[in-house]
């Protein structure tokens, strides 16, 4: 119940639900009833409202609870915000005080700090990460081992992120096909190699490429000269992240 898009939310899916507390209540309750001869456990995500002069993402979280859900994921934007400005914790830290359920806090966490930073604020069991992950797979790890230990790991070397990007292509192909493959991949090697030096025209010359071999090939040998030139420049203290 969190998605944003026009053409869900005119559907009355999606956020859109989040202005009918009965339909939710009725959704919910069907679900958890079908799912539990079964053992499966129903979990909710969510935004913290329709608009910010409606965050109702409290109300919703104690219906949630009620109705048997096993888990509540809030992203800290309400349904008007879309993607824009910055997410909030304030409410997912109120849920949190409120329900007994386990609370995943979602939206704008992008390095080991940010989830360390959110889950102190929040008090939330868990983080959630999305867009952070595109093109860079390791925050999981990186997020982990910062949580376990307080220090940063060292950045995946230009070798290892030839072969995750690689076999990442590889499962892409597979489930895309040749045809979509080939066009899709093209935004997550974008992903991958951002921020990387000679990305800007490697990805020009990526775009021009029309099939997954070449695709494949060309990926690799990338970053077969990458590894040859140097390393990666190690990721900023953590310390440093949180002050910027
Ligand atoms: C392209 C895109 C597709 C998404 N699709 C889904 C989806 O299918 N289901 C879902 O629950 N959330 C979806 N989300 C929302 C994310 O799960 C997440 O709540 C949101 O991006 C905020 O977290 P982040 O700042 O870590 O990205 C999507 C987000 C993006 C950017």
């Amino acid at each position: 119940m969190g998605c944003p898009v026009k053409k869900v939310c005119n559907v009355a899916s999606g956020s859109a639900l989040l202005r009918h507390e009965d339909l939710i209540v009725r959704i919910l309750d069907a679900v958890v009833a079908a799912c539990a001869p079964l053992g499966v456990p129903v979990t909710l995500k969510t935004r913290t409202g329709w608009d910010r002069n409606s965050r109702n993402a409290l109300r919703v979280a104690k219906l949630a609870e009620n109705a048997g859900i096993a888990a509540l994921t809030l992203h800290g934007r309400t349904r008007a915000d879309l993607y824009t400005g910055e997410a909030e914790y304030d409410t997912i830290r109120a849920v949190k005080a409120e329900i007994g359920i386990p609370v995943i806090a979602n939206g704008d966490i992008d390095s080991p700090a940010k989830a360390r930073h959110v889950l102190d604020y929040t008090g939330a069991d868990a983080v959630m990460i999305g867009r952070a992950a595109q093109g860079r797979p390791w925050i999981f790890r990186e997020i982990d081992h910062y949580l376990r230990t307080g220090e940063t790991l060292a950045p995946p070397s230009y070798g290892e992120m030839r072969e995750l990007l690689l076999e990442h292509l590889d499962d892409h192909y597979r489930f895309y096909g040749e045809h979509t493959g080939v066009r899709t991949a093209r935004k997550h090697i974008g992903w991958y190699v951002d921020g990387l030096p000679g990305a800007d025209s490697f990805c020009a010359g990526m775009n021009r490429i029309d099939n997954t071999r070449d695709q494949w090939r060309a990926v690799a040998d990338w970053f077969d000269t990458l590894s040859r030139d140097g390393a990666p420049t190690p990721a900023p203290a953590a310390e440093a992240l949180l002050a910027a």
